[in-house]
């Protein structure tokens, strides 16, 4: 069975006129690492909160349908016996530093510490998940004087560093360079491939297309299209409902109709691009 399934959910947040998720029908594998793309108001956060148990248990609001993961239903569950059963560890781009601690190791260790982690197996945890993120080298330092793109990788390591089995980031990269954000995903990557469940909102197309193992694209609340990174990310729905699109992809959509293009797929990464463009004269 699925390690998330989504039958039919729709929802409402109070005091709208309108369901901003609607009929939604997701079945996502244990180990798998799922990328959500869509137009602003689409749905991304929301979708998130469903399934971090924010929505309906934080937010009420109408929902019907049902909510599934690890075989617990969320309807069934308090906020904290969900957030606990299921494993669950989410970021969004709000919640980034706890403010509680002075230096970024003890950030990284505060949920360890609640816990009731042993000191020395914190200590080699954090370690680890700093070396795993690239900042052991901001292990003093203030969360405070960090940069935003920075505090977002500290936020990711205090969320590894507990080992959840579903793991909800909602834009994680917003504020990093493209190092931070390639970082981000070959370790959400290499968290996947160990086991972990990964949905991750994000926009940035080439470095979905290279790391995720499914595409979800939603739109008005609904899932418009979905299916493998390439497929779905060189779709001409996407581009025709507002989504962001790859420069490569929409260069190479423009370029076949010249005939500079031949192959079946268009690219979504600078790779791909590079490897089918042909000379004019070929
Ligand atoms: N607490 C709330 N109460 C009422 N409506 C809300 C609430 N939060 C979000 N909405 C509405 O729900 C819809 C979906 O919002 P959501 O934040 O899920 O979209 P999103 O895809 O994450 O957008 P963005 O790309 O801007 O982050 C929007 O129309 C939004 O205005
Ligand atoms: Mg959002």
């Amino acid at each position: 069975m699925a390690f998330i399934n989504l039958q039919n959910v729709t929802y409402q947040y109070p005091l709208t006129k309108t369901p901003v998720l609607q009929n939604i029908n997701l079945q996502v594998n244990e180990g798998e690492f799922v990328a959500v793309i869509g137009p602003n108001g689409a749905g991304k956060s929301t979708l998130c909160y469903a399934l971090a148990g924010f929505v309906p248990h934080f937010f009420k609001g109408e929902i019907s349908g049902s909510i599934e993961v690890a075989g617990v239903e969320s309807s069934k569950s308090t906020l904290d016996e969900w957030v606990m059963n299921v494993g669950l560890a989410f970021q969004n781009p709000f919640n980034q530093i706890s403010g509680a601690k002075y230096t970024v190791f003890e950030e990284i260790a505060f949920g360890l510490e609640n816990s009731g982690v042993p000191r020395e197996e914190m200590k080699a945890r954090v370690e680890e998940a700093m070396k795993l993120t690239d900042i052991s080298d901001l292990a003093d330092r203030s969360p405070y004087s960090l940069s935003g793109g920075q505090q977002q990788r500290v936020a990711l390591t205090s969320i590894l560093v507990m080992q959840p089995k579903l793991l909800v980031l909602d834009e994680p990269t917003s504020q990093m360079d493209p190092i931070g954000t390639r970082e981000v995903f070959s370790v959400v990557r290499k968290m996947a491939e160990g086991g972990m469940t990964v949905v991750m909102v994000e926009h940035k197309m080439e470095w979905i297309a290279q790391f995720a193992d499914r595409v979800i694209a939603l739109k008005d609340g609904q899932i418009l299209l979905e299916g493998k990174p390439n497929e779905v990310l060189t779709s001409n729905i996407l581009a025709e409902n507002g989504f962001g699109v790859s420069r490569y992809t929409s260069t190479a959509r423009e370029a076949k109709k010249q005939g500079l293009w031949r192959k079946e797929n268009l690219p979504v990464t600078l790779d791909e691009a590079v490897e089918g463009f042909v000379k004019r004269d070929e």
